[in-house]
């Protein structure tokens, strides 16, 4: 089986950036692997990251041939993408870095805060980011391990109540720092977007990068077919699969790619 797109996550985090390509190109065959025996990889060191991505990226091109990788999870693009690709020449390997560059279009009062793994706000490769394309700016940073964990594993059985209560936290220290821009800068965060934006409220804008990286990947592997004729939802396209979940999980998993009409390949 050969497919177009092969996506990673540490776990649910990406499915938004597939759901986005899905959109933009829904002729495209994508699969979905989620790292789950390896979550939380936002707490690994570089080295743990590199590993884990590796290992799963082979599982990967062995089981679907993809002919390209999206890495939807910030914390392998900042800490292992290079690393990645000299490991697999030829296979192109589009990464998800925190989206400074759209958040410094966006803000107005230049101050833009920035929710990540914990991996991800220590790397270096966000300071360059920054320089590269926010240097007028101040950006505040947060690493919310607790919010990922929560989505990971309760945000789709939980409540309205319970998911803007668990956003909170996050929203209120960018509000009482004074911006007025917020960037999801990992993927899992993607999830909560509108609960984040309600719990902002309208003074802040949320901005994350899953269009710009769908967009990316779909350049990348000259595909631009946009797509008369191909607006209709049809998800027969896509498949979801994570490394490790307990029968409890499987089942939440189950329940999980249902809701999303996305259909759900299991363990590999
Ligand atoms: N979703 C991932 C990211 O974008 C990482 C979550 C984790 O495993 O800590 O960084």
């Amino acid at each position: 089986m050969s497919v177009d797109f092969a996506f990673l996550d540490s776990g649910t985090g990406g499915i938004p950036y597939m759901l986005s390509l899905h959109e933009k190109l829904p002729s495209a065959i994508s699969v979905y692997l989620g790292d789950t025996e390896h979550f939380p990889y936002g707490e690994k060191s570089g080295e743990e990251v590199t590993a884990c991505a590796s290992k799963a990226i082979q599982k990967i091109i062995d089981l679907w041939a993809p002919k390209a990788i999206v890495v939807a999870c910030n914390t392998i693009s900042v800490t292992a993408l290079d690393s990645l690709r000299k490991k697999f020449p030829g296979l192109p390997i589009i990464g998800t870095v925190p989206a400074i560059k759209v958040a410094a279009e966006v803000t107005k009062n230049k101050k833009i805060g920035l929710l990540a793994t914990t991996a991800t706000v220590n790397h270096p490769y966000c300071q360059n980011l920054i320089h590269d394309f926010a240097s007028d700016c101040q950006v505040v940073m947060r690493a919310d391990p607790k919010l990922i964990d929560f989505i990971e594993k309760k945000y789709f059985t939980a409540s309205e109540e319970e998911r803007l209560f668990a956003v909170r936290e996050a929203a209120d220290f960018f509000k009482a720092k004074g911006c007025d821009t917020v960037i999801l800068g990992c993927t899992h965060f993607t999830h909560i977007a509108e609960e984040m934006r309600k719990e902002c409220g309208d003074g802040i804008s949320v901005v994350d990068s899953r269009d710009g990286v769908a967009n990316q990947a779909i350049r990348k592997i000259h595909e631009e077919k946009k797509s008369e004729g191909e607006t209709k939802k049809s998800v027969q396209n896509l498949s979801f699969f994570v490394t490790k979940a307990s029968e409890q999980e499987l089942s939440e998993y189950e329940s999980l790619c249902k809701n999303l009409r996305i259909p759900f390949g299991g363990t590999i």
